[in-house]
């Protein structure tokens, strides 16, 4: 693991760019949402690169070990908060092939279409609602990476990733919540207290680099749960 005391040499434009980035990253709602990533969508990789974000490497790499390697072609997998397709594109490296995406943002939406490695891909706000357009037990897996973050996908959520994954399927995702805003340890414990699924393991992973603390990196949990 990379010693979190390191320091990460980058300009002053590079830092000034990224601060005003996280500021309104952290400052979204679901109403100016949309607007944030087509103002910041030719930027995203760009922020991606400057903070080291990578968790959907990580989060595809583990499906495909607690896979065993097998099959993986015939996983019906949704990729919820798709953005422009990082997700998508880390699953296809490892070997998935059935993989459709969700997202809110049609500039997104534009992006993860021209990776080639979705096949349907919804415009839809993911609530603890019933989705319209996606029926109850369509996929195997439901995974989401950089969307269980404070003023993102909210944590009934989950619920709602439950309905929509078959009995035996999983829900996979990385969950980001260092000032404690998200509650997500009361929704987990609540999915499971109602017997919607079990978990099956939550690990800390490296998240990022946080530039407004010296560029210090911040975890965040990558959780599995099956579905009951
Ligand atoms: C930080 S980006 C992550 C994108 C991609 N998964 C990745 O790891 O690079 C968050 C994405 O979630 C989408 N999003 C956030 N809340 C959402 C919601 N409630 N329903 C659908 N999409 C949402 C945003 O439009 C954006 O594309």
């Amino acid at each position: 693991m990379e010693n979190s005391t390191r320091q990460h040499v980058v300009s002053e434009e590079d830092k000034k760019f990224i601060l005003d980035y996280l500021e309104r990253l952290y400052s979204v709602n679901t109403e100016t949402m949309p607007k944030f990533y087509v103002d910041f969508a030719s930027m995203y990789d760009k922020a991606n690169a400057i903070l080291k974000y990578e968790p959907f490497k990580g989060l595809a790499k583990d499906l495909a070990v607690f896979f065993e390697h097998k099959n993986l072609e015939n996983k019906k997998i949704l990729d919820v908060g798709c953005g422009n397709g990082n997700l998508g594109k880390s699953l296809v490296e490892e070997g998935f092939k059935n993989i459709d995406g969700l997202d809110i943002s049609d500039k997104f939406l534009e992006m993860a279409k021209e990776t080639k490695c979705y096949g349907k891909l919804f415009k839809a706000l993911l609530t603890g609602n019933p989705t319209p357009g996606i029926e109850d037990n369509s996929y195997d897996v439901a995974m989401s990476t950089g969307c269980y973050i404070a003023c993102h996908l909210s944590m009934d959520t989950i619920f709602e990733l439950a309905r929509i994954v078959k009995p035996g399927g999983y829900i996979h995702y990385t969950v980001s919540d260092p000032n404690d805003k998200m509650d997500f340890m009361y929704w987990q414990g609540k999915l499971m207290k109602e017997k919607k699924a079990e978990l099956i393991y939550m690990k800390k992973e490296p998240y990022r680099l946080d530039p407004r603390n010296n560029f210090e990196r911040v975890y965040c949990y990558y959780v599995m749960f099956k579905v009951l």
